[in-house]
């Protein structure tokens, strides 16, 4: 099921509650839809078992409100190296900081959610777990950990969540036969778990000849589907293994391809299932850890209990490596046992289904690049290059993504800054807003390697400048000449207007580089606010916090 899909919801009748009911306080923290999804599905499930539930985002939450929780569910995830969300920060810092207070009236449980492709899996759901345990709460259920693949794990921390907390009220007699009862609310066809089998019907290279990039134009059918998607939501899509990849590690593992093994869907040849169900490359760090403790590789244990060890090992290196640097002749299964299950990638989508229709367009950089002696590349971004072609069948879903959203109100100004990828969503903002006849006024933000072979849908932007759908656009060619210029550059050379625009209610969006580019674009804003608002840098931070609280400020970053 999709994050907000309701393949985990369940609804059944309320139960009367037989002792005074428990109060459930949910917060959740991520830049994308997930954790609020979840959270809204752990609310109808407590719910349902007569549990009075609140759910919060962790952004408008007050603290002072802690005094009042009695139990708490914790859902956050993890962001870039370890860190939190946006959205996480300001509860995550308040707890770990001086005025943290005592939390002994607290029971509470975490879900985290995070990608075990990186080094600090699950890191902020581990220091908010931590934190509340140092505050005196206890710990009602234990704290669940959730890879890419979380659908399966959150739905059975919810359950044991439930279950923990009817149990503290003497409820559970009562609530038990509730759970068997449940139905599934309406589930949408096509999901995660059951994606849709989008056709391609255009795929263009974007980039001009000569350009140091590869940045693909997708075109998909949705036609038949009845999936729905809005501006701002992502597309998942699966990718598939190079055949010289799976052949590699077959090799390696000594392994010929034709042992049946228990694949995503069934009994297939191992061949089968290394291309399509499981990931090769790039390793994730459980990989590194169950393959030192199956070869029992001093080498790699040492590596895999370290993080800043880690840091180093993984990048660039994929199976093949592994195998190769510490070979170990293997069963089938085995070698299945230590992979990480295929996951999908997100895209943002480039399109609006109120101009597009039964279309979805994405906008994939296509990743590649030389490391430990062979070409690597991105699983999907090279599925969608070097596999995939028109006519052929892509497997996708819809992933919401409600906190990347256009404002309500059609007249609102927007602010869009996307160098790269990034500008995938403004798109879909811009084809929107011209279906809808919004009068709003909107200012785009593009940057990328060179004018004349990276400037992404060039045509596109100046036509919408010509019909005023786009009211002003600003462009940084960083490799035009010596020195960078940057989208943050362009911001702040506009600085005067751009503050002007927020004090006129302009919504600021970011979407593109988590690793700098965000972090370069929110320091540029805070500049902005300072010294065009005339006020301290603590009061910018205000400021800053009040765009975010309402909904003003939101980023769709990777
Ligand atoms: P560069 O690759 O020349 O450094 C899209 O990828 C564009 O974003 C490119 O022009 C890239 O420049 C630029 N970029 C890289 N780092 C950035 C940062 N910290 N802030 C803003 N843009 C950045």
């Amino acid at each position: 099921a999709s994050p907000t899909g309701a393949a985990a919801v369940v609804a059944g009748p309320a139960v009367a509650a037989a002792v005074t009911a428990q109060q459930l306080t949910v917060l959740y923290g991520s830049h994308t839809g997930n954790c609020e999804g979840l959270a809204k599905n752990l609310a109808t499930l407590a719910r349902s078992r007569g549990i009075e539930v609140e759910v919060a985002d962790m952004a408008s939450f007050k603290t002072r409100d802690l005094k009042k929780v009695s139990n708490l569910a914790v859902l956050v995830s993890t962001h870039g190296i370890g860190e939190p969300p946006v959205q996480a920060e300001e509860l995550h810092q308040f707890l770990h900081g001086k005025k943290a207070p005592d939390l002994s009236h607290i029971k509470f449980s975490v879900l985290a959610l995070g990608d075990s492709s990186y080094v600090d899996f699950c890191q902020t759901g581990k220091d908010f777990d931590a934190v509340l345990e140092k505050l005196g709460a206890q710990r009602i259920s234990t704290r669940v950990d959730c890879d890419v693949d979380y659908e399966e794990a959150a739905e059975a921390w919810q359950q044991a969540l439930v279950q923990a907390i009817s149990q503290a009220s003497g409820a559970n007699a009562t609530t038990e036969v509730t759970v068997k009862d449940t139905v599934p609310a309406e589930a949408p066809k096509y999901s995660r778990k059951n994606p849709f089998e989008a056709t391609i019907l255009e795929k263009i290279n974007l980039n001009g000849k000569g350009s140091s990039k590869e940045t693909i134009h997708l075109e998909l059918s949705l036609e038949g589907s009845g999936l729905t998607y809005e501006p701002g939501d992502a597309l998942g899509v699966y990718g598939t293994n190079a055949a010289s990849l799976v052949e590699g590690v077959l090799q390696a593992a000594g392994l010929s391809g034709e042992e049946l093994v228990q694949g995503h869907n069934g009994e297939k040849p191992l061949a089968e299932a290394l291309t399509y169900d499981y990931e090769l490359s790039p390793i994730s760090s459980v990989t590194l850890a169950k393959y030192a403790e199956l070869t029992g590789s001093d080498k790699l244990k040492d590596i895999a209990a370290d993080n800043q060890k880690m840091v180093q090992y993984l990048p660039g290196r994929d199976m093949l490596d592994l195998l190769q640097e510490v070979p170990h002749a293997f069963q089938a299964d085995e070698l299945l046992s230590v992979l990480r299950k295929n996951a999908p990638r997100m895209y943002s989508i480039a399109s609006s289904q109120a101009a597009v229709e039964d279309e979805v367009h994405l906008l994939v950089s296509v990743v590649r690049y030389e490391a430990y002696g062979r070409c690597k590349e991105g699983l999907c971004s090279a599925t969608l290059s070097d596999r995939f072609h028109v006519d052929d069948k892509v497997k996708v879903f819809v992933d919401r993504n409600s906190r990347f959203k256009l404002p309500a109100d059609p007249e609102a100004p927007i602010i869009m800054v996307g160098p790269g990828t990034g500008v995938a969503p403004f798109r879909a903002f811009m084809q929107h807003r011209e279906v809808a006849d919004f009068k709003g006024k909107s200012w785009l933000f593009f940057g990328d390697r060179n004018f004349t072979t990276d400037f992404l849908y060039q045509t596109e932007w100046q036509q919408y400048l010509k019909e005023g759908i786009l009211t002003k656009a600003d462009v940084a060619f960083s490799r035009d000449q010596k020195q960078k210029h940057y989208v943050q550059h362009r911001m702040l050379e506009n600085g005067k207007e751009l503050y002007n625009w927020l004090e006129s209610g302009a919504h600021f969006y970011v979407c593109g580089d988590a690793k700098q580019m965000a972090k370069d674009v929110d320091g540029a804003l805070r500049e902005i606010i300072q010294q065009h608002g005339g006020v301290t840098v603590e009061k910018a931070e205000e400021y800053v916090k009040y765009l975010q609280r309402s909904n003003r400020y939101q980023t769709d970053i990777y």
